[in-house]
């Protein structure tokens, strides 16, 4: 059984639905808390599938975790939980530390315990971010030295190196993965890309920060799926992989392209006060996931971001609830009365 952890936000219900899809075999239990950025939602597709097992709980929570290893035959472990929003880490540091480190740390001692005779495979899920910021030239490799900017990356880059030490110290079978600014659907519209339709769509003002030229190398969030796939499957324990698209955008120009696939007009345009400790650019060289995985990205950024946009507008009513609040009925019509 394979434990996803945060299986119902945007990248955990991705990867669920590729893992259904494509190996059917493998039952899941996802463990989420349901923060805020939690949705059940995003797998109303697969209500009723006997594969797919479902836990509302805190990874923080050692006692639960404990007892969801004691009970349940698992031998993996892909972890996604986190607090993954930058500008929400600015604004309140605490939980992040909280989830991220201690959560991760909680998961990595329970597999450590339970797989002491016969061992699994643990994929945390990190992210481009633990680099810091980089120039105008370059690409992150796997050896470039750490160097986060933000709360929400420094919490990501402490979970990321406690579980390359429960690699070295313990022998657990941790694989790392670092992927580059993911898109596509059900991502919380809080991101930069969900945000802008969504405004873009209510004919709002789109706050860009700074002077909008930072840039990031986007990645349709399938192939970031299929990526950690392959980690978990064909990965060397203890070794961290690099994931992206080898796609760099400005913001700038992302928020053009909405706007023009949109119809809309490019007044909605407002530059805001820049994110304290804003990166510049990040781009990641993904050799090693190329090479030694044979992964590559699948879909081209010209058509994912066409569709992804087709889907926000097809989909308004999914994130006119989260909008709204109403999506956490969902949770409530399917458990509330168990
Ligand atoms: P998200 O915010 O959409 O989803 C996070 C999920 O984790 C939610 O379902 C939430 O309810 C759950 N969660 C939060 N705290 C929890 C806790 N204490 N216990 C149990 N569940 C909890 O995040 P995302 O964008 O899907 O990112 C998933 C992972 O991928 C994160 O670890 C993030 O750092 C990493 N990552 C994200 C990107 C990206 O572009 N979004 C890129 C690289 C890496
Ligand atoms: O690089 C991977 C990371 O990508 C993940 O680890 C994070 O979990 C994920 O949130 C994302 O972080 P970013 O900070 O890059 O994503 P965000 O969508 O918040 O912002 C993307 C860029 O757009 C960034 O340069 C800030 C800018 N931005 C963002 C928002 C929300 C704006 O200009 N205006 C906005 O309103």
């Amino acid at each position: 059984m394979l434990l996803v952890t945060g299986g119902c936000g945007f990248i955990g219900s991705n990867f669920i639905h590729l893992m259904r899809a494509e190996r059917p075999q493998t039952p899941i239990l996802n463990l989420d808390a349901l923060t805020y950025a939690g949705n059940l939602e995003n797998l109303s597709a697969l209500e009723g599938d006997a594969g797919l097992g479902f836990v509302r709980g805190d990874i923080a929570d050692a006692p639960l975790v404990g007892q969801l290893f004691a009970e349940h035959p698992i031998t993996a472990v892909v972890h996604f939980a986190a607090e993954s929003h930058v500008d929400r880490s600015i604004l309140g540091p605490g939980v992040f530390i909280e989830t991220n480190v201690r959560g991760t740390q909680v998961l990595l001692d329970a597999a450590r315990r339970a797989w002491a005779s016969k061992p699994g495979r643990f994929v945390m899920v990190s992210t481009d971010e633990v680099y810091g910021s980089l120039g105008p030239t370059g690409r992150f490799t796997e050896s470039t030295p750490l160097d986060p900017s933000s709360p929400y990356s420094a919490s990501k880059a402490a979970a990321d190196l406690v579980g390359q030490a429960y690699w070295r110290t313990f022998g657990l079978p941790v694989l790392i993965t670092r992927c580059s600014n993911n898109y596509g659907p059900y991502q919380f519209p809080e991101k930069l890309i969900p945000l802008m339709i969504q405004r873009a769509s209510q004919e709002l003002r789109l706050p860009v920060y700074g002077d909008g030229q930072n840039i990031r190398d986007w990645l349709h969030v399938a192939d970031h799926c299929r990526a950690v796939l392959a980690v978990l499957e064909r990965g060397e324990p203890g070794r961290v992989y690099n994931i992206g698209g080898d796609n760099e955008v400005a913001n700038i120009a992302i928020v053009r392209l909405i706007l023009r696939a949109l119809g809309k007009s490019e007044s909605l345009i407002e530059f805001v006060a820049d994110r304290p400790g804003h990166d510049r650019r990040y781009a990641m060289d993904a050799t090693r996931m190329r090479t030694e995985l044979g992964w590559a990205p699948q879909v081209d950024f010209a058509r994912g971001i066409a569709e992804t946009i087709a889907w926000y507008q097809a989909n308004c009513a999914w994130w006119e609830r989260i909008v709204s609040g109403d999506y956490r009925a969902y949770y409530e019509r399917l458990y509330g009365g168990r």
